[in-house]
């Protein structure tokens, strides 16, 4: 097993049983769920894992609880995908560090979206910078990897249901290593 993989194991045991305030979930069952769906979707081994990884920004930062709750981004698509891009190619990484911008493109483009988003998601929004303009949403979506953040993000906004059963947090974590091992 690498370092890496070492360390990504020390860090959901040690911090994915945490909750995001208002979410009913925790991060390592949204990231199983959010796991599960791009696999379920047909995503590549490498889409797999970035939609596993996506909140990995939140879990390496320092603040304490839900930032959004106080006011502050805490710019965890940032602090995620620039983690992930020391160790894994950009099909990983870009999808997580675009997961944001794919909120503000999809409010933006399906007007039903918005409806559909978590007290949270709608209260990180306007701190990450609101809807996009048209302008910014053609630019965006012409981007590489823009397409593969879309997805992610629909599997992000449907992964959050609390009743869902999950393996345990062991096999869990197993089955993230596994996925991570195959993408490096
Ligand atoms: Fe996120
Ligand atoms: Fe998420």
């Amino acid at each position: 097993m690498s370092l890496f993989t070492c360390a990504l194991a020390d860090l959901y045991q040690e911090k994915g049983d945490l909750f995001y305030d208002g979410e009913g979930i925790s991060q390592l069952a949204h990231a199983w769920q959010c796991g599960q769906l791009a696999k379920a979707g047909g995503a590549s081994p490498k889409l797999q894992l970035a939609a596993w990884l996506h909140d990995i920004g939140h879990l390496l930062s320092k603040k304490e609880g839900t930032p959004t709750t106080y006011g502050h981004d805490d710019r965890h698509e940032h602090v995620g995908g620039n983690y992930l891009l020391s160790v894994f190619s950009e099909e990983v990484s870009q999808p997580v560090l675009m997961h944001v911008l794919a909120k503000r493109y999809l409010v933006t483009t399906y007007p039903d979206y918005r409806k559909a988003l978590s007290a949270d998601s709608i209260r990180s929004l306007e701190l990450q910078g609101g809807a996009m303009s048209e302008n910014e949403c053609s630019q965006f979506i012409a981007l590489p990897f823009a397409k593969d953040a879309v997805s992610l993000r629909r599997w992000d906004d449907l992964a959050k249901n609390p009743d869902l059963n999950m393996p345990a947090k062991a096999d869990a974590i197993a089955e993230l290593l596994n996925l991570a091992e195959e993408c490096q």
